[in-house]
């Protein structure tokens, strides 16, 4: 698939799950909600700044990207804020309007901005390839946020092999839906 394609349904079925958190009428509701909100959402952002970027700088300039990267680890610093509270059985509410608020941005800092200048730019085939790729690296990404990948791991166990069989373990002990 087209990684432009692939990478703007992420973003709708994201929009949607908040649009479903929104609409909640029950606890359990809106934290499986929540839980599949941080699981697609660890997935998209890892697989955007591990293959998506560092494509698009090459291909348009590291300009390019430096806002993109920018909102992407605000995403995950609220992902990682947002899966504290949940662990703790802590309020949501704060952390999911402010992880709305910085989605938004990055949905249209990619769709509006990043987007149009690479579908200019590149052949459909890369553009195919890439999808491709993109798919491959989303079906293997951490299921949480890890806010130290992709740019500096502090510890080298945070490598994505590592952390991937630790999430997916993680979220089995848990029974986090979808997992
Ligand atoms: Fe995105």
């Amino acid at each position: 698939m087209d990684a432009i394609v692939l990478l703007s349904s992420d973003h709708r079925r994201i929009r949607l799950l908040f649009g479903d958190y929104r609409g909640a009428t029950t606890d359990r509701q809106r934290r499986k909600t929540a839980d599949t909100l941080v699981r697609e959402l660890s997935k998209h952002t890892s697989a955007e700044e591990r293959i998506f970027y560092p494509f698009a700088a090459q291909a348009l300039g590291q300009d390019a990207t430096a806002r993109p990267h920018r909102i992407c680890s605000a995403i995950k610093r609220h992902l990682t804020v947002l899966d504290g509270h949940r662990r703790a059985a802590q309020d949501d509410a704060m952390s999911m309007a402010q992880l709305e608020q910085d989605i938004a941005e990055h949905i249209e800092e990619d769709e509006q901005k990043l987007m149009p200048r690479l579908r200019s730019a590149c052949e459909p085939d890369v553009l195919r390839q890439l999808g491709s790729k993109l798919e491959r690296v989303e079906r293997g990404a951490p299921t949480r946020p890890h806010p130290h990948k992709p740019d500096q791991a502090p510890n080298p166990l945070l490598r994505t092999p590592f952390v991937t069989w630790y999430d997916r373990i993680r979220d089995r002990v848990r029974g986090r839906a979808g997992s």
